[in-house]
C-alpha cells in the first residue's frame, strides 16, 4: 500500500511526484490547495516510504494509486504529474478512465522515449547499478531549474537536492525501466472525456515546449500555460501560479460533472 498524506476538504486532488522525489516535493503548495482541495499526495513506489515490490511499471503504480483512492471512498479525482508523475497519470487515465475528472501535466509530455532518450537512461541504469547514484543526482538537479532561478533560489535547489538523494539505487532504477518501458498515450488523450491542463515550462531542458506543441491538441478540452520563469520544475519555481492554476483547472474540471463527485 502507497504512504500518503491527504489535506484539507472540497473536490479530490491527486499529486503525482516526477522523478527521483517523494510527496514532500509539494509541500510548499498543498497548505494553499488544500484550502480548496482534499489533497491526496502518494509517495510512489520506491520513493518516500511507499515500498518497491519486484518491479513496477507506471501501470502497476497507477494500480497502487487506484486502490488508495478506493480504499479513500474517492470515485473521481483531478490527477495532477509533475513529469514522471504526468506519465504515471496517463497510465492511470488508460487504465481507469472513469475515475478521472481532469489530468494536469506538470512539465510532462504523453509521448514514449526515442531511442536516444531509452540509451541514455539505459547508461544511467549502468551507473547506478556501479555505486554512481549521488554524482548523478548532483549533476541532474541544477538542470532541473530555469538558469536565472537556480542562481537566485540556491535554498530550493538544496532542498530539491536532498528531496533527490533519498531515493535509493532500486528506486531510481525501477523508475528508469519503467518510463522506458512507457508506451505513447496519444491514444488515451484522444480518448480523454475529461479536460487536460499543460503546464509548461520556457526553460524546460527536460521537456522542450516547443516540440511537445502538438500533444496539446490531442483531447477536445485543453487548457495550456507556459510559464515564463520556470525549468521542469514549475511548482517550486512559480508556486503562486502555480496554485491559482491548478485551482482554476480542479474546480471547472468537477463543475463540469457535478455526479459522481471528485
Ligand atoms: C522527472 O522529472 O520525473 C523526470 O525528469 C522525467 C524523465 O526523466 O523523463
Amino acid at each position: 500500500m502507497l504512504h500518503y498524506s491527504i489535506t484539507g476538504s472540497g473536490p479530490a486532488l491527486v499529486l503525482l511526484h516526477g522523478f527521483p522525489d517523494n510527496k514532500t516535493i509539494w509541500a510548499g503548495v498543498i497548505p494553499l490547495l488544500a484550502t480548496q482541495c482534499t489533497v491526496i499526495a502518494p509517495d510512489l513506489p520506491g520513493a518516500g516510504n511507499s515500498p518497491l515490490v519486484g518491479q513496477m511499471l507506471l501501470s502497476d503504480m497507477a494500480a497502487e494509486i487506484a486502490a488508495l483512492l478506493q480504499q479513500l471512498g474517492i470515485q473521481k479525482a483531478v490527477i495532477a504529474g509533475h513529469s514522471m508523475g504526468g506519465y504515471t497519470a496517463l497510465a492511470f487515465a488508460r487504465l481507469y478512465p472513469q475515475m478521472v475528472a481532469g489530468i494536469s501535466m506538470i512539465n510532462s509530455t504523453s509521448k514514449a522515449d526515442d531511442e536516444e532518450k531509452k540509451e541514455t537512461r539505459r547508461k544511467v541504469i549502468a551507473l547506478i547499478s556501479n555505486g554512481g547514484r549521488e554524482p548523478f543526482v548532483r549533476q541532474m538537479t541544477p538542470n532541473l531549474f530555469a538558469p536565472q532561478f537556480a542562481q537566485s533560489h540556491p535554498q530550493v535547489l538544496a532542498h530539491k537536492l536532498s528531496i533527490a538523494l533519498q531515493m535509493q539505487d532500486e528506486g531510481i532504477i525501477n523508475c528508469y525501466q519503467a518510463m522506458i518501458a512507457r508506451p505513447d498515450s496519444a491514444d488515451v488523450l484522444q480518448k480523454a472525456h475529461f479536460p487536460v491542463q499543460w503546464i509548461r515550462g520556457q526553460h524546460d531542458n527536460i521537456v522542450d515546449f516547443r516540440k511537445s506543441l502538438s500533444e496539446c491538441q490531442l483531447s477536445d478540452v485543453n487548457f495550456v500555460y507556459l510559464y515564463r520563469n520556470s525549468g521542469h520544475m514549475s511548482h517550486l519555481e512559480e508556486p503562486e501560479k502555480f496554485v491559482s492554476d491548478l485551482l482554476s483547472f480542479s474546480h471547472f474540471c468537477c463543475n463540469r460533472h457535478p455526479e459522481p463527485t471528485c
